[in-house]
């Protein structure tokens, strides 16, 4: 297979993007979360894709599922005014929709399409489903999964920094900022678990579910960056202090460490 024209496909993402922006400021500066978010997930997906070496062939179609993960994010927004699944429709369902109607991928061999479809269909579930495909399109569906989590947790915790003075209300879903947590949360962490949505309640659930999200990363690379970053930390910083906490943070570094040094 010869290599996928990127530009071309850059090119077509911020055209297509561009016609999402909009006079509303509250519409702009989620169209450019959106935006920013994708590119940076562009970026930590080669991360991953050098540390594994990838082939370039592959390389090329992992980047080319991370340019188009969340395109189904623009339109979301554009129609719901949110970016919460639940309450609208699912964006990667969408985002794959809008690529067929667009004719975005119609030049690609099928096989490398059907990846595609794929990835994007699995970024957003709670886990690769079992019938996910062959190994590759697992591979991939993998990295892409990691990628995108790595920059939840630099938007959500540069969120948190400035939170007190720009509120956007579309990260954290409008959920009250209650006291207290869900106590299933902090039993799946306990247990290495990555934890279920139907558990969160208020802001700090929210925020502890992205520290399960410790026992869902792929890739030994995506954890070394997450420790390095202080994610964990600057998660844990957002929720009330307590013996429960420093119990997590024992058991995130400890099952971190276990994986990092396997
Ligand atoms: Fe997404």
């Amino acid at each position: 297979m010869e290599n996928l024209d990127m530009k071309y496909f850059y090119n077509w993402f911020n055209n297509y993007v561009k016609s999402f922006y909009s006079n509303d400021e509250y519409v702009q500066q989620n169209i450019k979360l959106k935006e920013e978010h994708t590119k940076r997930v562009c970026f930590n997906a080669m991360m991953i894709c050098k540390d594994i070496n990838l082939s370039e062939e592959d390389e090329n179609i992992v980047e080319l599922a991370a340019l188009l993960h969340d395109i189904g994010r623009f339109e979301q927004f554009k129609v719901y005014r949110t970016f919460n699944d639940k309450v609208s429709e699912n964006h990667a369902l969408l985002g794959i929709k809008i690529i067929k109607d667009e004719g975005v991928l119609e030049k690609l061999d099928l096989k490398v399409q059907n990846y595609i479809f794929r990835v994007i269909k699995h970024h957003n579930m709670f886990k690769i489903p079992d019938d996910a495909g062959d190994e590759k399109t697992i591979l991939f569906s993998k990295i892409i999964r990691d990628s995108d989590k790595l920059d939840i947790y630099k938007v959500v915790t540069d969120y948190y920094k400035e939170a007190g003075d720009k509120k956007n209300t579309a990260i954290e879903h409008e959920l009250p900022n209650t006291d207290g947590y869900s106590k299933e949360l902090i039993d799946d962490i306990l247990n290495s678990k990555n934890s279920s949505h139907e558990y969160i309640r208020n802001r700090n659930d929210i925020r502890l579910i992205k520290l399960s999200w410790i026992f869902d990363i792929n890739f030994n690379i995506s954890l070394k960056y997450i420790v390095e970053k202080g994610y964990i930390e600057k998660t844990l910083d957002c929720i009330p202090r307590n013996e429960e906490m420093s119990n997590i943070k024992i058991s995130l570094y400890k099952y971190i460490n276990k994986r990092i040094n396997e």
